[in-house]
């Protein structure tokens, strides 16, 4: 979920609505507001988008005030509908909550509250963190910022929350536990959100809470933050913002996505500029240059990520263990922090996370950090919770991803893994210095291949336009294009609702290849360097069996062209290097099936591009 707020001198409902709205990456199932106009405490809320908020509170509620809050909804308790909506109201009607988290123990907390007479018009756990507070308050007599703390020191789960107390109309408190908050600090005003983006056209300073912290925030006078536990005050650091408006706009591009897609060859370069210095044949990257010997002595490398950033960590496998002949295992987070995995001091666990807000993948740092790993972390979004919790680590700035399926954040991630294989594999001597320079050489042009890839973009198109209504799809790829058929699929069934499966190409003689009939497209990747021999004969199992083919190949290729019904051409690399390419017509593929079917791109239903839930 994505909660706004805002408590200064202009008219709140703009800000918070235009704030929803670049919030809505991180849920987008329902939405509501909050006005404060001196006088009244107005709601307005609605199952769907912030649009169809918009439409809906400008008939309900009059949209003055300059006081206001808003949330953006992935739902974990409760159906998505209006009620389940938040801004929630507390019993008395005096208290407002946004809220994004899960409140674990709500449920007994529930149970005392019904038998205190309190009333719950919604499922959610919501409603009770805003009764609980209320019940606090009228007993112990207490100002909100008080009642807020001592409510949350009830409470096990996660949260980021704004309350607005219609007594004490010039506050807003806010407090986090595992989710996101940032608050943005102008003159005589001051912005709460899950991340600095709905604020960034106001003011360039902006304290993150750290987790359990909560801050009053209060009119024409210093906030104060303090940690929950034991009330001890903090002094907050207040950061310069690097984000630029210009950033999070769509800049001519249909959709999100489509401009992230095009962004890749610069953010690749961005990713490598001041590490990669292939002239010199140097890598450097401090996050890795000062924690050398942990990295040469670790007995093996453990990946820990969710959803495409898995996808990275699988590529990564392929390119550490050629490369730097350390073991790699990849693990999705979810399972890893569940199995009672076998860590200890002389592993290293690299998390990958573009939002660096991914419940599960924290989840497993700490894991990893309580057995005594040491953790590295590769995330896009800088300061986030993922960032800290880490012992080092090396962004991707790839600037931020706002289309909920992710594409430049998955190259940067392989650009940066791959870096870091090299700069280990140059450490250890596993590599041949020739090779070491070759590889050098070759990361450095990959953004001029990438560009060459994004030539693709008709001809994914046309293909498309042939594919748009099949039912299935099937990916196939072997080595390093196994994770990015894996990946293809990903971004198939992610904006396009088709159900589509990535397999190792030889694998799909083990079961998929049943599936295969003259209704099944099949996407092959199948790059000249590699597996090339095999893969044509898994081309062919498909072809004797009347698939249709949709290969991508290197320029020139002439052999899979005589047996695939459709071919992609993409510049010459090595096969380490090629899933940066390899993935380019993929995502295309993906976007323009999307795109013909009518579906939401950059907002694909029951997603959300940060899961601060587990
Ligand atoms: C969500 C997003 C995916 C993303 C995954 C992991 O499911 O929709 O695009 O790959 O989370 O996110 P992270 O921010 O940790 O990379």
């Amino acid at each position: 979920c994505g909660i706004v707020g805002y408590i200064g001198y202009r008219e709140a409902y703009p800000i918070v609505i235009k704030g929803l709205k670049r919030l809505e990456y991180r849920g987008y199932d329902s939405a509501g507001v909050m006005l404060y106009d001196g006088e009244n405490l107005k709601i307005s809320k609605t199952k769907g988008k912030v649009a169809d908020l918009e439409e809906r509170a400008s008939k309900e509620i009059s949209i003055n005030g300059t006081i206001g809050m808003g949330h953006t909804r992935w739902a974990t308790h409760g159906v998505p509908n209006d009620v389940n909506s938040h801004p929630h109201l507390s019993n008395s009607g005096d208290l407002a909550i946004i809220h994004n988290g899960i409140i674990e123990n709500y449920a007994p907390l529930k149970k005392e509250l019904i038998k205190r007479g309190y009333v719950f018009h919604s499922d959610t756990d919501t409603e009770v963190l805003v009764n609980l507070i209320e019940e606090v308050q009228i007993k112990e007599k207490l100002k909100i910022g008080k009642a807020v703390q001592l409510a949350l020191n009830q409470v096990v789960g996660a949260y980021a929350i704004a309350v607005f107390d219609k007594k004490n109309p010039d506050e807003i408190v806010a407090a986090r536990l595992g989710s996101p908050l940032a608050i943005g600090v102008g003159e005589g005003e001051y912005f709460i959100a899950s991340d600095a983006s709905p604020f960034i056209e106001y003011t360039s300073n902006a304290i993150y809470l750290e987790d359990g912290e909560m801050a009053n925030i209060r009119l024409h006078k210093p906030m104060k933050v303090r940690k929950i536990k034991d009330d001890s005050l903090v002094d907050p650091y207040i950061q310069e913002l690097q984000m630029n408006l210009e950033q999070i706009e769509k800049g001519g591009y249909d959709h999100f996505m489509l401009k992230e897609i095009y962004e890749q060859p610069d953010v690749i370069r961005d990713t490598y500029r001041g590490r990669l210095h292939a002239n010199e044949g140097i890598i450097q990257m401090s996050g890795v240059e000062d924690n050398l010997e942990k990295f040469l002595n670790a007995d093996r490398i453990i990946i820990v990520a969710c959803g495409t950033s898995w996808h990275a960590g699988l590529v990564a496998e392929y390119i550490f263990e050629e490369f730097a002949r350390i073991p790699v295992e990849v693990e999705y987070a979810s399972e890893f922090r569940y199995r009672n995995p076998i860590i200890n001091s002389r592993d290293v666990v690299i998390a990958i996370s573009q939002s660096g807000e991914t419940a599960d993948t924290m989840a497993a740092i700490k894991l990893a950090k309580e057995h005594g790993a040491f953790v590295f972390g590769v995330c896009n979004v800088v300061g986030s919770s993922i960032s800290r919790e880490t012992n080092a680590g090396a962004y991707t700035h790839a600037g931020p991803e706002i289309g909920v399926a992710s594409t430049k954040a998955f190259t940067t991630q392989i650009t940066v893994l791959t870096m870091i294989a090299l700069r280990l594999a140059k450490a250890k001597g596993t590599m041949s210095n020739t090779d070491f320079h070759r590889y050098l050489q070759e990361l450095e042009i990959i953004p001029e291949k990438v560009k060459e890839a994004l030539e693709t973009n008709d001809r994914a198109k046309e293909i498309a336009s042939v594919f748009k209504d099949a039912p299935n799809c099937l990916y196939l790829g072997r080595g390093y294009n196994f994770p990015v058929a894996l990946e293809g699929a990903l971004k198939l069934k992610e904006i396009s609702y088709i159900h589509a499966e990535g397999y190792p190409a030889a694998e799909m003689k083990h079961g998929p290849i049943a599936l295969i009939d003259e209704h099944m497209p099949v996407v092959v990747i199948a790059p000249k360097q590699g597996h090339y021999d095999k893969i044509v004969s898994n081309i062919q199992e498909i072809k004797s069996r009347s698939g249709k083919i949709i290969a991508v190949v290197t320029k020139g290729d002439t052999q899979v062209r005589e047996l695939a019904d459709y071919v992609i051409e993409i510049p010459e690399t090595s096969d380490a290097l090629s899933p940066l390419i390899t993935t380019i017509p993929l995502q295309l593929l993906s976007y323009h099936i999307a795109v013909m079917r009518g579906c939401n791109v950059d907002q694909p239903r029951n997603l959300a591009k940060s899961v601060t839930v587990e």
